[in-house]
């Protein structure tokens, strides 16, 4: 278990921050970062891939969600999110419902932490159950 202090926020804000440089954006030029927190204090990088053909565009949450799991790895602590247009970041960049759905997953809802950034000096940490409430996950199915 990863303690969750000022020095790994910042470095997970950081982390996320870099991760916009690969962001395959031709369509909205919206950079998304994310720095996913394993539980073994793994961090996997993740950032938005978009798609010609719209639908198959991937979020960068989830792709530092599916680096992850691919890799055998399925406990998290917390997720670090930055985007903006051109890589500005004016405002937070909230996850998708898409992706909090695939965190709800993965994640316990009280203590999984999304840190929103725009900047080092400038963020908010959610639990998933707050930008998730009364989410479904795999417990409503009997598993885990
Ligand atoms: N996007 C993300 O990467 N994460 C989110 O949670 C919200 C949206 C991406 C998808 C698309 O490439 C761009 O931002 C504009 O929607």
């Amino acid at each position: 278990m990863e303690k969750l202090d000022q020095k790994k926020i910042e470095e997970l804000i950081d982390k996320a921050v870099e991760m916009m440089d690969y962001s395959y954006v031709p369509y909205s030029h919206f950079h998304v970062g994310a720095a996913l927190l394993a539980g073994n204090g793994t961090v996997y990088g993740g950032c938005n891939i978009e798609n010609a053909g719209y639908t198959p565009s991937n979020c960068a949450e989830r792709t530092a969600f599916f680096k992850a799991v691919s890799e055998g790895v399925t406990e998290f602590e917390a997720i670090c999110v930055v985007g903006g247009m051109n890589k500005e970041l004016t405002d937070y960049a909230a996850p998708c419902g898409v992706c909090r759905q695939v965190m709800m997953e993965f994640c316990d809802p009280d203590t999984f932490r999304i840190i929103l950034a725009a900047g080092r000096e400038r963020y908010e940490v959610f639990t998933l159950k707050e930008l998730l409430p009364m989410g479904f996950g795999p417990k409503s199915l009997g598993v885990r």
